[in-house]
C-alpha cells in the first residue's frame, strides 16, 4: 500500500499520515462464496450474502503489524437469527493472534450481540458481548480497531467499548510480533449464534445481506519477519501512540456499565480459582 495510491484516494492527507481510504477492487480478496460477495460503487463498497448454499467472506491484501482500521457496516436486517457477520484481524498459524469483532443476528426487533475477543497465540477465552444503542440493521455505523503496542482498542461511532492494553509486564501475552490480515464474512452459525442455537435461520428469508463501505487503514509498511516496519510518522499524535483520554474513558465506562452483557472477567465460575492475570487491573 503505497504512498501513490494513498494520494490517488485521498488528496488532503498528506501521505506520511499513511491514512488509506480503501478501494476495495485493489485491497481485498473474495475469499469465499464468490458469487455472493458484490464490489459496488466503484471500489468503495461491497456487499456480502449468506443463502443455503454458503456465505462469503474476504480479506485484506496487505497485512500489517500494528494498525488502525475503521469500516462502516449496515447489518443483515429483518430476521437474522442465526447468522453471523465477522469482522476481524488475524494472522496465521497454529499460534496465532487475532482481534475479534462479530456480529450476532437476531429474530425481527430482538437485539444484535457484539462480540468481541482478544486470541494471543492462539489462545483466546477473552470474550466480552454488548448490545448496541442504536438499531445496527437501519443505517451505516463505524466499527474501528487501534492495535498498537501499548493497547488495543475496539471503538463503535469513535465510542470505545472495550481496550485491551499491552501487560506483557504482568506476563499476559499482546499480540506484537505476527502481522494480521483484515477478514471479514456472513456465515450460518445457527448452531450457536441466536439465544445459543436456540433459534435457527429462516432460510425462507435468504439472501441474507451484509454491506461495508468507507474502509480505512493506518499501518504500518511490512512485508517479511525481520524487515523494518515503517508505520508513518510516530510523533506523539501518531495512532501508534493512541490511547484512551479522560473523556474517552468515561464513554467507555457509559457503554460497559449499560450495555455489556458479558464480561470474562466476572466469569469466575468459568476460570475456577483464578481469573485471567488481565482481569485485576482491565478497564
Ligand atoms: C436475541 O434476543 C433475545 C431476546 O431479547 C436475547 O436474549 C438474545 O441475547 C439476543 N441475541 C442473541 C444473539 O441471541
Ligand atoms: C533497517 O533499519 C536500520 C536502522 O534504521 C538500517 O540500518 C537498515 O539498513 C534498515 N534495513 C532495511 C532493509 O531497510
Amino acid at each position: 500500500m503505497g504512498c501513490s495510491q494513498i494520494l490517488i484516494s485521498l488528496s488532503i492527507l498528506s501521505c506520511s499520515a499513511l491514512i488509506l481510504a480503501g478501494d476495495f477492487r485493489q485491497d481485498i480478496d473474495i475469499i469465499w462464496g464468490s458469487n455472493k460477495a458484490k464490489i459496488l460503487e466503484n471500489g468503495q463498497a461491497i456487499t456480502l450474502s449468506l443463502d443455503k448454499a454458503s456465505g462469503s467472506g474476504f480479506q485484506s491484501k496487505g497485512q500489517s503489524l500494528f494498525g488502525k482500521i475503521s469500516m462502516d457496516l449496515k447489518l443483515v436486517p429483518g430476521n437474522s437469527a442465526g447468522t453471523v457477520t465477522s469482522y476481524y484481524l488475524a494472522s496465521k498459524g497454529t499460534m496465532w493472534d487475532e482481534i475479534d469483532f462479530e456480529f450476532l443476528g437476531n429474530l425481527s426487533g430482538d437485539p444484535y450481540t457484539v462480540h468481541t475477543n482478544v486470541i494471543t497465540q492462539g489462545k483466546g477465552d477473552r470474550e466480552q458481548q454488548f448490545r448496541l444503542w442504536f438499531d445496527p440493521t437501519v443505517d451505516f455505523h463505524t466499527y474501528s480497531i487501534l492495535w498498537n503496542p501499548k493497547t488495543i482498542i475496539f471503538y463503535v461511532d469513535g465510542t470505545p467499548i472495550r481496550e485491551f492494553k499491552n501487560l506483557k509486564t504482568m506476563n499476559v501475552a499482546y499480540p506484537e510480533k505476527q502481522a494480521m490480515r483484515l477478514h471479514s464474512s456472513l456465515w450460518n452459525a445457527d448452531d450457536w449464534a441466536t439465544r445459543g442455537g436456540l433459534v435457527k435461520t429462516d432460510w425462507s428469508k435468504a439472501p441474507f445481506t451484509a454491506s461495508y463501505r468507507n474502509y480505512k487503514v493506518q499501518n504500518c509498511e511490512w512485508s517479511a519477519p525481520g524487515t523494518n516496519v515503517s508505520c508513518g510518522g510516530d510523533g506523539p499524535n501518531s495512532w501508534l501512540n493512541e490511547g484512551i483520554d479522560e473523556n474517552s474513558m468515561k464513554r467507555l465506562k457509559w457503554v460497559q456499565s449499560n450495555f455489556m452483557i458479558y464480561n470474562y472477567c466476572n466469569d469466575a465460575k468459568r476460570f475456577g480459582v483464578g481469573l485471567p492475570t488481565e482481569c485485576a487491573v482491565m478497564n
